[in-house]
């Protein structure tokens, strides 16, 4: 599914503009997917705020410098829009060919989303194509035009051009897939935890039913080491990009690990209520940067009370020598979830 695009080359770029950071990442689709580079850049502060885009030349300008550090002279890429103006929702049509399904769909998601549909992008997927029953599942997802509109401007300030546009989850949807084939059976949450925002995604059977953002990232970490314990800026990031929990960090990520861990208990209260065969979440996976705060893992896990672990973008995908430049693989390694799952698309 995506909600745009146009095709093109072997080789994809995908871009991931966060608040934090922007990622690269670039895949040459062979028999098999090979990453051959993956970088990143810092974001000037408020340039994006909480998903919105603030300063779009500062935006711009960030993107294309990474451009040239990473050597990508491509112009065509992959990005993704996200937050509250994009809906995903499973619904039941009467079953027909899903050439035939367009108009039914889109007479459909008038009942099912918020805003007006002429003012939407809209697409869909049968969920259950072999099925026989009378009516067929679909998953539905509809973006406001205008969202589509921001990041294509954005990305030619920046001298580039959108090949598809895609929605955050199911970018890391498509990067969590060809990794942890295993995690499609049953509720499995991930949770990618970024500069500002944190997308929580319950996968069903693989199906990534529903999607929530709260508003806590790595930045309310920082803010609170500054705030109570008096800690610089750069030494609160040290700390939260550390490898070991200490007895000074602990209770910042006991409290904010509650509060993401209630933002996911919600949410599968809410596909649990709207999905009667969706039970209690068998395993728990964390993404973004958010992923390698020492403990917040754990913290989840146990709060959650089911196995965690930190999801691995790489982990079943092949990487050149030298894609990361001279950064560590596993320090970068689980911020690259989207930019992986946004590169994966082929654009023939
Ligand atoms: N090696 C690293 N380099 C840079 N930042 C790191 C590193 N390790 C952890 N971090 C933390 O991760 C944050 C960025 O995470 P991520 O890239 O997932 O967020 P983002 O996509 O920029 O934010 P959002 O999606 O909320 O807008 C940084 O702000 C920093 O706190
Ligand atoms: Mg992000």
């Amino acid at each position: 599914m995506a909600l745009f695009g146009l095709g093109g080359s072997k080789t994809t770029v995908g871009v991931d503009i966060g608040s934090g950071l922007v990622k690269l990442v670039e895949i040459q689709h062979g028999k098999e997917p090979v990453i051959t580079k993956a970088y990143a850049a810092p974001m000037l502060p408020d340039a994006i705020v909480e998903g919105e885009i603030m300063d779009p030349s500062v935006v711009a300008d960030a993107v294309r410098g990474l451009f040239q550090t990473a050597g990508v002279k491509q112009k065509k890429v992959v990005v993704a829009v996200g937050g509250r103006d994009v809906i995903i929702r499973k619904i039941q049509v009467d079953r027909m060919k899903e050439s035939d399904a367009y108009e039914v769909v889109r007479w459909e998601a008038q009942q099912h989303i918020p805003f007006d549909i002429e003012g939407v992008e809209l697409d869909f997927q049968v969920l259950d194509p072999e099925g026989e029953s009378i009516q067929m599942d679909v998953l539905l997802v509809a973006a406001k035009k205008e969202l589509v509109e921001t990041k294509t401007a954005l990305l030619a300030e920046a001298g580039l051009e959108p090949a598809i546009v895609d929605v955050d989850a199911f970018a890391l949807h498509n990067a969590f897939e060809v990794n942890y084939p295993e995690a499609m059976d049953g509720v499995a949450a991930l949770v990618h935890i970024g500069h500002e925002v944190t997308n929580i995604n319950l996968l069903y059977n693989g199906v990534p039913l529903l999607t929530r953002d709260l508003s806590v990232g790595t930045r309310k970490f920082r803010e609170d080491l500054q705030r109570e314990r008096g800690l610089s800026a750069e030494d609160a990031e040290a700390m939260l990009r550390g490898f070991e929990r200490t007895p000074e960090l602990d209770p910042y990520v006991q409290n904010r690990g509650e509060e993401i861990a209630i933002g996911v208990e919600r949410a599968v209260a809410f596909l649990q209520s709207s999905s009667r065969e969706a039970g209690a979440i068998q395993k728990a996976y964390c993404s973004g940067g958010g992923a390698r705060i020492p403990g917040l893992a754990e913290v989840l896990g146990d709060r959650l009370r089911v196995p965690i672990e930190v999801a691995d973008p790489l982990r079943a995908i092949r990487v050149k020598e030298g894609a990361f430049g001279t950064v560590p693989v596993d320090e970068l390694a689980p911020l690259m979830m989207l930019a992986v799952g946004l590169a994966l698309r082929k654009l023939n």
